[in-house]
């Protein structure tokens, strides 16, 4: 038996419940016999359905989440953002580690917030009701609470979270930003929801700005935002960030050098 590519060792190894070293070592031993659905699993894999959704599950940073069709599927940049943010709640008092995960997807950012930021109190908002099943099933039995809204009434008066506003440390998030013209693999452009995806406006950044918004409102002066951007918008959301009320906007960068996330705080006195 030889398995036609890397995918197909991982999609093998996915339905054995073993991680990839392991399935490969009872390969090279011999005798191994593939689980009952293979050949279906692996013809969805060749009609370019992506591989975390037919497993129905994502790694994140130390965590599988349960993940399925139309919730945008965790990146690895996203893994830096969230690591940043973790340590940004992990060097404040453990009463003031209150955080908000901005069009929360599935909930990777939130869940390992909530489990590797001891006595964090945790909120995830996701607007799409597909992704926001999944938020609930992989992030209320940790703790989080997941509130299903659109961002651009969060913290609002009368809006989702009024009572919280002006009250968070952190609010972290990886907002749909890409731009209109952004070169897509098939099995994202046809299988990931576009409303996870494009930003909007030509430089895509029509819904980063109204997340940055609902971050000003929702943080409490010397609190921080760290959202997620493509490379091209590292300059124009730090200027967004000053108008929007913080300071000490910067850009971080990704395992591979790129500009891909603003981190700024906002003003006052914290
Ligand atoms: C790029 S995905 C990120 C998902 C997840 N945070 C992650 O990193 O895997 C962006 C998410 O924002 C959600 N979203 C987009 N616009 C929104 C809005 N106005 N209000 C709430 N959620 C929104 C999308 O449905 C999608 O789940």
């Amino acid at each position: 038996m030889a398995l036609k590519s890397v995918d197909h060792e991982r999609l093998a190894a996915g339905l054995m419940g073993l991680a990839l070293g392991q399935f490969r070592a009872r390969y090279l031993a011999g005798g191994l016999v593939l689980p009952p659905g293979f050949d279906q699993a692996a013809r969805r894999l060749e009609g370019g359905e992506p591989l975390q959704y037919i497993l129905g599950r994502a790694p994140f940073r130390s965590l599988e989440l349960a993940i399925g069709p139309g919730a945008f599927i965790p990146r690895p940049e996203t893994e830096v953002v969230a690591g940043v943010a973790i340590d940004y709640l992990v060097g404040l008092p453990t009463e003031s580690r209150l955080a908000a995960d901005l069009g929360s997807g599935a909930g990777p950012i939130a869940a390992a917030l909530v489990t590797e930021v001891p006595g964090a109190r945790v909120w995830a908002v996701e607007r799409a009701w597909a992704a926001l099943g999944q938020a609930r099933a992989n992030l209320e039995p940790l703790g989080v609470t997941v509130v299903g809204a659109d961002v651009a009434r969060v913290g609002q008066a009368g809006g989702p979270l009024a009572d919280l506003a002006g009250r968070f440390s952190l609010v972290v998030t990886n907002p749909p930003y890409l731009l209109p013209d952004a070169v897509l693999e098939a099995t994202v452009a046809d299988y990931e929801p576009p409303a996870a995806l494009f930003g909007g406006g030509v430089d895509g950044l029509e819904t980063p700005l109204v997340f940055l918004a609902a971050a000003a409102r929702l943080l409490r002066p010397g609190g921080a935002v760290v959202m997620e951007h493509d490379p091209s918008q590292a300059g124009a959301l730090r200027e967004a960030a000053g108008q929007a009320g913080f300071v000490d906007a910067k850009t971080g960068v990704d395992l591979t050098g790129r500009d891909r996330f603003l981190q700024a705080i906002r003003a006052g006195d914290g």
